[in-house]
């Protein structure tokens, strides 16, 4: 049953929107990177898990079809790409379930996953956007 609504429950409202208000603030805050991303770095991550051996020199010319071009791709989506392949299967909504590339990155930390991505960023690739 509906209660009719009265002043009191406008100002229980309003608290529960301030509490909201809050949490997303602290939420925001939470989700800023303590630092920012590292290109060299990621260089140095590339380099020590052998990323090229699929993604090809560069990040840019992969030795298979199938292994997608990475160099110049947006960090964010990269770094996104990247926190699916964690969560793998155990993420049905988000996770991505290649297995190939589930084993490339379960040793990387948060922070090594946004340098890996400020670095294939900044890569020069073939990757164009048409307009
Ligand atoms: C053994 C081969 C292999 C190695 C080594 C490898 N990858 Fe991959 N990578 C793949 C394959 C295959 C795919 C496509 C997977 C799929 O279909 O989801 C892929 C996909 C990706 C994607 C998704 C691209 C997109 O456009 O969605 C990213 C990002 C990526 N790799 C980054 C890396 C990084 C960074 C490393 C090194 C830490 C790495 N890969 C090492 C084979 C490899």
């Amino acid at each position: 049953m509906n209660k009719p609504y009265t002043a009191e429950r406008a100002s229980l409202l309003k608290t529960a929107s301030g509490v909201c208000a809050a949490a997303a603030l602290t939420i925001a805050v939470a989700l800023q990177p303590a630092h920012a991303a590292d290109a060299s770095n990621g260089k140095v991550l590339a380099d020590s898990h052998n990323c090229a051996a699929c993604h090809g020199v560069n990040l840019n010319k992969p030795v298979s079809p199938e292994y997608p071009k990475l160099a110049g791709q947006h960090a964010d989506y990269i770094y996104w790409a990247l926190r699916q392949y964690q969560m793998g299967t155990g993420n049905p909504n988000f996770g991505r379930s290649n297995p190939i590339m589930q084993a490339q990155v379960q040793s990387l930390s948060e922070r090594d996953l946004k340098d890996l991505a400020a670095y294939v960023e900044s890569l020069k690739g073939d990757l164009v956007e048409k307009k």
